[in-house]
């Protein structure tokens, strides 16, 4: 482990203006979203959708990383240009997602586990090999009525993900971290921020016993917000008030970024959130974004899968670029979403 160099990739990610574009959706998921465009999944159509997103002018002012899935990582541009050496030489570091999806936890009904550390040194040695010099592992927590998740789920995801972390920082390469609370459910913001809080502690707890390098990793947390189901919503304000007043207790400093995921939220709420949190600083970390929907939704609505909207797609997507590049500074206002 070089604990400058992982420093220094980590800082790069975050850097002013930038934040992550998590493009890292499997097969299953990107089909989902392109089920909803009534586009095929085919390799090529991924392909062309993902060459779209890292071709898009401009986009290396606010996009400091992009995740990406295996496929993904294998493909190259139109013209031969393996996707990893295109947004590199943009100065955008690609990252890949490691894990291997949420699976039934055993035993502990309701819960899940994520699966993918048997074998993950060997890969992770391939992905630097192809270029990634920084990860994405997601454990989901959900939240239900009765007394879901445990403190047996919650430790047995934190110590999946420290074993992650431990496995590529010992290779140089950057762990993000993602604890997922999922918005799903009817639960208030009150029960949010108690589980997101008891997630966070467990998490760093298993990191630093994993002896993992707090300089040297990213975190992505979910926003503290209520259930989607929950009928009462809250102001921007406040969903930004509980997500500093829990990260400020359960994140130690050292760590240099936080990038949360948007997790179902609204393009522009996303933003917003974002935005109301940074006037909130300084904070002792940089706080960004991760997003996979909240970038890519509008995007997909103005492509769908048609070549004569390439341009509009392209537009879109650098439009949300720049606006959550503007949140992550605090420098965004909601009236920016109608200019063009
Ligand atoms: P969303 O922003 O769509 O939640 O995706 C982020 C992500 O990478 C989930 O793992």
């Amino acid at each position: 482990m070089t604990k400058d160099n992982l420093r220094s990739i980590a800082k790069a990610i975050v850097a002013k203006q930038k934040g992550v574009l998590a493009a890292d959706e499997s097969n299953p998921t990107i089909k989902k979203r392109f089920d909803t465009i009534k586009v095929a999944s085919t390799e090529e159509s991924r392909r062309r959708y993902r060459e779209i997103l890292f071709t898009t002018e401009g986009i290396e002012r606010y996009i400091g990383g992009v995740i990406l899935f295996d496929e993904t990582l294998r493909q190259a541009t139109r013209d031969g240009t393996p996707f990893a050496d295109l947004l590199s030489s943009r100065g955008i570091v690609p990252g890949i997602k490691v894990d291997k999806g949420a699976k039934a936890l055993a035993l502990h009904p309701e819960e899940k586990i994520t699966e993918g550390l048997d074998g993950l040194r060997e890969r992770l040695v391939e992905y630097k090999q192809m270029g990634a010099k920084f990860a994405k592992w997601r454990a989901v927590i959900e939240i239900s009525e009765r007394d879901i998740p445990t403190a047996f789920g919650i430790r047995a995801n934190a110590h999946a993900l420290a074993r992650y972390a431990a496995l590529c920082q010992e290779l140089d390469i950057v762990p993000i971290v993602e604890p997922e609370v999922l918005m799903d459910g009817a639960h208030d913001i009150e029960r949010c921020e108690v589980v997101t809080s008891m997630v966070l502690e467990a998490v760093f707890t298993e990191l630093d016993a994993h002896r993992v390098l707090f300089e040297g990793m990213l975190l992505k947390p979910n926003m503290v917000v209520p259930g989607m189901k929950c009928a009462r919503q809250e102001s921007v304000q406040r969903v930004a008030e509980a997500t500093i007043r829990c990260l400020a207790r359960y994140v130690p400093a050292a760590v240099p970024g936080i990038v949360f995921l948007s997790g179902g939220q609204s393009a522009e709420d996303a933003t917003d959130h974002l935005n109301a949190i940074n006037m909130m600083g300084p904070h002792p970390w940089q706080v960004s974004f991760s997003y996979g929907r909240a970038l890519q939704a509008p995007v997909l609505a103005a492509w769908k899968g048609r070549e004569d909207n390439l341009a509009a797609a392209q537009k879109m997507f650098f439009k949300r670029c720049m606006l959550n590049g503007l949140a992550r500074d605090g420098k965004y206002a909601r009236a920016m979403e109608a200019s063009e």
